[in-house]
């Protein structure tokens, strides 16, 4: 018999789509099957700095919730309790507040927390874990780069904003024979870039794990002009590794604009650049992102019940498993460069501007 009677949760890091339905399903399960209170920790971590912002949440807070994007909870990317930064005096001062923080938590009652975030926040779940705190991790992220977990809840909701992207923009280049890039999400993975890409019918895609040069990117629109096809479609992922020539512009702006801009340069045609942004990180979440987020958010709670605590939930063959968080963390899932999607995409003439 476990000896937990509350459970408090946050949400960390940037978010994403599918957040409000991990919370309801925690909440759900954590008081319909084991009859726990629960407590919503606001803005992350950073809601246990101030413990009466929290407050209980119960079946009404969480009704009508689970398509609604962003988190009810809120979060920050910037809060992390072991590095808390402040100006004091206009300097920037970074302190320890995590005895605070989890002294605040007992305080609050708490037994155990559920910490949803990307891997920034499962590093900080983790350092509480073993300082004492009881901590469950469920994996988010809109870029779909954590290596513990075949996918998160958010990825599926982005794709179809951006591949929705590409399909409208196909018409209008196509009419203006127009070279277009849509830049997607992905700091440092390009899942967006890849799938939205190959789904969409892009020519070109561009992400951080295949170093591209210009002088390509425009052999395949010249390819293309010559076979009659007078506008070409380029994917371009935030995080891309930029040619030498690219570089020192990189703080003018989104690469998106560097990359279209030099394509304009070398072709003289007519170049325009759409930047989704944020955009991807909104919206309703897709069925697939509310039945993954609802079988983390349950899975979450067996977690705690069963006292497995420093681990956290992941996708694995299609169940749902547990890893140890000390060991998801750190390791970024990338595009293989060689793998079957990128040879996929080749095998149907897309360039990656190698
Ligand atoms: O980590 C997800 C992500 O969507 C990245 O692709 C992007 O670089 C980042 O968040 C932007 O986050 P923010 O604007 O919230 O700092």
């Amino acid at each position: 018999m476990s000896d937990i009677r509350r459970i408090g949760i946050c949400t960390g890091g940037g978010d994403a789509p599918g957040l409000n339905a991990v919370i309801r399903a925690v909440v759900k399960s954590a008081i319909l099957k084991y009859r726990w209170q629960v407590i919503g920790i606001p803005d992350g971590f950073d809601g246990l700095i101030w413990p009466e912002k929290s407050r209980p949440l119960t079946l009404k807070d969480v009704s009508g919730i689970l398509p609604r994007g962003g988190t009810v909870l809120g979060t920050t990317n910037r809060g992390n309790p072991f590095h808390y930064c402040t100006i004091e005096n206009g300097v920037e001062i970074a302190r320890d507040i995590s005895d605070e923080v989890i002294a605040n938590s007992r305080q609050l009652g708490i037994d155990a927390v559920i910490s949803i975030g990307g891997d920034g926040s499962q590093k900080i779940a983790l350092e509480l874990f073993q300082k004492g705190m009881k901590i469950v991790g469920v994996p988010k992220t809109i870029d779909n780069d954590l290596s513990a977990t075949e996918v998160t809840f958010g990825f599926d909701t982005a794709l179809v904003t951006a591949t929705d992207a590409v399909d409208k923009i196909h018409t209008t280049a196509e009419s203006h024979h127009r070279i277009m890039v849509v830049e997607v999400m992905g700091r440092d993975a390009g899942w967006i870039a890849l799938e939205a890409g190959i789904a969409g019918g892009a020519h070109i895609i561009l992400i951080p794990e295949i170093p591209f040069t210009i002088e390509k990117v425009c052999t395949h629109v010249a390819l293309r002009e010559r076979y009659g096809k007078h506008f070409t479609i380029l994917v371009v992922a935030e995080g891309i590794r930029l040619p030498p020539e690219l570089k020192e512009n990189r703080r003018a702006g989104a690469v998106g604009n560097l990359v279209g801009n030099a394509i304009a340069t070398h072709t003289h045609k007519d170049v325009r650049v759409s930047v989704l942004g944020h955009i991807q990180r909104g919206g309703s979440p897709t069925p697939f992102d509310r039945i993954l987020a609802t079988r983390f958010g349950v899975a979450a709670v067996d977690l705690i019940a069963e006292g497995g605590f420093g681990k956290m939930v992941c996708l694995h063959n299609t169940k749902i498993e547990a890893v140890n968080i000390a060991d998801a963390i750190g390791q970024l899932k990338t595009v293989d460069p060689q793998g079957q999607l990128v040879n996929t995409a080749r095998a149907i003439g897309i360039c990656f501007g190698d």
